[in-house]
């Protein structure tokens, strides 16, 4: 129990966290220009936003990025994610709840039914419900009218998108993971609202280990945090950041035990690889899908990983960075 409390606090820590204007919003910045437009636009016009895809690795800002639209649109949010919509009833019932120009959220769009999925398409398109009455030869369809309304997709996955979904997309960004100085900036926006000192060298540290992931620099921070407070400081300075990290068993470069884990596995077991995600998942205890979603994206883009047809395979990087003879060097 002791952990779910931990997680609720930080969960509502982090809510309170979040940037309520694009003013406030660091980084991103090519999709923050784009939307600062098209949001002046539509409310120029007086319309309803087109849809919103919003896709790249978790802890980037979708959700918040949502919430920001909603806001500067001036209308309200709707939350809810693929998983939570079991039938299309359960989708109906929201659509046909929302007040004109409404902001629909739906995170992790790629796991719609596909049941599903069809119910939104003249949703998104006409503004419409298409419903079946009846069963067999006697059944009708009735097409119920809607508010016009903004539906923001939110994936981790852009490629496990249906075509016809991503096409009634009107707006798709593509979040990328941020650099340091933008990562320092939020560590330093969000130990103001935390009430916690915060060097600016400290700051650096913080947002090189936090993997270009401002949910990881935050949550980094809240725990460095901690470390402070036990030791009666009211400033984190460079040294208890490194030392809290350390003992936090976050690395130089932002590699936890599972991202260890994860590549250790590979050398040691597979000889570096090839090897495929569900035999590396397998082998570590983790679920695929994680390994994709969350580790991978981050490991292949440092350049530790590469995807090859037969499978992942570690670069000569990891075993520098893991001080290891390289192979055939
Ligand atoms: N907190 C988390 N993400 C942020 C961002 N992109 N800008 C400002 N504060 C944040």
């Amino acid at each position: 129990m002791v952990s779910q409390d931990a997680t609720t606090e930080d969960q509502s820590l982090e809510f309170s966290l979040r940037p309520q204007t694009l003013q406030q919003y660091i980084g991103q910045d090519k999709v923050k220009e784009n939307l600062e437009v098209f949001i002046k636009a539509a409310k120029m016009r007086q319309e309803t936003l087109d849809h919103v895809l919003l896709y790249g690795p978790p802890g980037l800002g979708k959700t918040t990025l949502a919430a920001i639209i909603a806001n500067e649109m001036g209308v309200q949010l709707r939350t809810t994610a693929g998983p939570a919509i079991e039938r299309p009833g359960d989708l109906a019932a929201i659509l046909s709840s929302l007040e004109p120009g409404d902001v629909l959220f739906i995170d992790e769009i790629h796991r719609l039914h596909r049941s599903i999925e069809e119910v939104l398409y003249p949703a998104m398109e006409d503004y419409c419900l298409d419903i079946v009455i009846g069963k067999g030869p006697s059944s009708r369809s009735v097409r119920l009218e809607l508010p016009p309304f903004t539906l923001v997709g939110a994936t981790t996955r852009v490629g496990l998108l249906t075509a016809p979904l991503r096409d009634r997309f009107g707006v798709l960004s593509r979040l990328e993971y941020y650099n340091e100085e933008q990562l320092t900036e939020i560590c330093l926006r969000t130990a103001q609202i935390i009430d916690i000192g915060l060097e600016e060298d400290a700051a650096t540290e913080l947002s090189r280990r936090s993997r270009g992931t401002p949910r990881i620099a935050n949550r980094l921070l809240r725990r460095v945090r901690d470390f402070a407070q036990v030791l009666g400081k009211t400033t984190i300075n460079a040294s208890l950041a490194k030392e809290a990290l350390d003992r936090l068993q976050v690395d130089r470069l932002g590699l936890d035990h599972i991202d260890h884990k994860l590549l250790m596995g590979i050398i040691e077991k597979f000889r570096g690889g090839p090897v495929g995600v569900d035999t590396i998942a397998a082998t570590i205890g983790e679920e695929s899908h994680t390994i994709e979603d969350v580790y991978e994206p981050y490991l292949l883009q440092i350049g530790f990983l590469q995807r090859t047809p037969r499978g992942r395979v570690v670069t000569d990087l990891v075993y520098r960075h893991f001080n290891l003879e390289v192979p055939n060097e």
